[in-house]
């Protein structure tokens, strides 16, 4: 095995521009592949999974072309119903995005289809998103297994992937979804424009609102009011020719946190995305007493997304509680958020953290195991099925560490049934070693590894760090231009 090995830096300096956001990207080659006319999408990200969603919607019979010198792709809309039946299955990769949001639309194509994925994505769970489609008249199919972790509420059984759905005369649906995720939202709102009449949803907790923003630039009949959202069916989407996608907050989140501990330093990132729903990282940071500042802050077309640049300098930071409500606003910088806990002064705790179970791996494990080789502090604290009454009334739960820590650190509303009652804890400020670590195959980890690494003292050696290509294909040239 060849093991990536990274050493201290003394500082990071200068200027970057980021490839667009992941999530968007892969939503605008979905929206414009079922609507009307052609839409050129421009500051592409060629990563791993938004090449998942072309070749999905190539195998499902819509023409897009890529121009990788200009970063532009180009997709010839057909519609809503018009994707074609495949010849056989489709493999969608490890991109959870590009299958639970392409089964939304498959819910309104009148044809059979059968969805496969790569390990990682197989191993992850679906009913979250079948059993709404269900509930709308889907037929869906799915590789069943009695339930051994509280992965979907309330059910004996999960559902993964490979996925067989026939869609077709959908109802509309009220849903109140019992679990926080984008994907799941936007499958069913997806899945709403075939539906006759008004589907709703309504969510927990706001969760990144990028489906909402772009099927409005598409001109859906789509209104939010505060947590619920309702989508009119039967009306067709109407590209609107070109679409910006902004530069991915995500991977911003990652040189955001090493210019912040590497003392000396000062980076501006240009262009990035800063919709409210995915900027829980930057609020998390400078309540930590980061220095960020943000500008040119401008919203490219009117009502989509909001960009600007954000320029970081180095700074001393203290520990800080997140809890369960900001959870969706940077559930996926939370391992980038573990490493800057590290490195502030004081106890940092991380509440309501169980859908990082369910990642690409369990990124609790990944990397708390990771950071405590590197000498961290960290005890993860997490609920079994017997004990203290839940504050919802959906049954008990009881709190253990394996030192035995007692339930103090869990009062509160844990609100919703998911009862994903986990914890991170991090003493913040021990001096943090070098040391062999793994990326347990996610990109995520792996790059917060890297980061981890460069701010420790001393060598540290990353097993497998190819699956940074997931997202972020060219983070690490990036980085080689800030390092000093
Ligand atoms: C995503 C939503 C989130 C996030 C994932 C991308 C999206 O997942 O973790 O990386 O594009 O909607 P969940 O919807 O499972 O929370």
């Amino acid at each position: 095995m060849r093991f990536f090995p990274v050493k201290r830096a003394s500082c990071v300096k200068g200027e970057i521009l980021l490839l667009g956001d992941k999530s968007i990207a892969c939503r605008s080659i979905i929206i414009s592949a079922i609507s009307c006319g052609k839409t050129t999408v421009e500051n592409f990200p060629p990563n791993k999974d938004c090449l998942w969603t072309i070749k999905t919607f190539k195998n499902l019979g819509i023409k897009i072309t890529q121009n990788q010198k200009v970063k532009t792709i180009t997709v010839f809309g057909n519609g809503l119903c018009g994707l074609n039946k495949p010849k056989g299955p489709i493999f969608v990769g490890d991109s959870g995005t590009t299958l639970r949001l392409t089964l939304g639309v498959l819910a309104g194509q009148n044809f059979a289809v059968t969805l496969t994925a790569g390990k990682s994505l197989s191993g992850r769970p679906m009913l979250r998103v079948t059993a709404p489609l269900r509930m709308m008249g889907v037929e869906i199919s799915a590789r069943r297994t009695p339930k051994t972790k509280n992965l979907t509420p309330n059910t004996k059984f999960e559902e993964y992937p490979p996925i067989t759905i026939r869609g077709g005369n959908l109802k509309p649906i009220t849903y109140r979804m019992p679990v926080a995720s984008a994907q799941v939202k936007s499958a069913i709102l997806l899945a709403g424009l075939y539906a006759k009449g008004k589907t709703r949803v309504i969510e927990p907790v706001k969760t990144r609102d990028h489906t909402e923003r772009m099927l409005r630039l598409f001109r859906a009949g789509i209104k939010v009011n505060e947590n619920t959202i309702v989508i009119k069916g039967k009306k067709e989407l109407v590209s609107p020719g070109r679409i910006l996608i902004p530069g991915d907050i995500s991977s911003a989140s990652f040189f955001i946190v090493l210019a912040t501990i590497l003392p000396g330093s000062r980076i501006l990132i240009k262009n990035v995305n800063l919709n409210p729903s995915r900027t829980g990282i930057i609020k998390v940071l400078k309540r930590m007493g980061a220095d960020i500042r943000i500008t040119n802050y401008q919203l490219p077309i009117t009502n989509y997304e909001p960009i600007g640049d954000i320029i970081i300098k180095s700074s001393k930071l203290k520990s800080t509680i997140i809890k369960k409500e900001e959870i969706p606003s940077l559930i996926d910088e939370l391992p980038i958020l573990m490493v800057a806990a590290c490195f502030a002064k004081g106890e940092s705790v991380f509440e309501g953290v169980g859908e990082l179970r369910i990642k690409e791996t369990d990124r609790i494990r990944s990397m708390s195991e990771n950071l405590k080789k590197m000498g961290a502090d960290i005890r993860v604290l997490s609920a079994t099925s017997r004990g203290a009454r839940l504050p919802d009334g959906q049954g008990s739960a009881k709190f253990a560490t394996k030192n035995g820590e007692s339930a103090k650190h869990f009062g509160g509303n844990f609100g919703g049934k998911t009862a994903r009652l986990e914890k991170i804890i991090i003493q913040g400020g021990r001096t943090i070693i070098g040391a062999t670590v793994k990326s347990f195959g996610d990109h995520r980890t792996a790059m917060s590894m890297v980061v981890a690494g460069l701010a420790a003292e001393g060598k540290t050696r990353i097993d497998n760090i190819s699956c940074i290509n997931k997202s972020f294909p060219n983070f690490l040239s990036l980085l080689k231009t800030i390092i000093q």
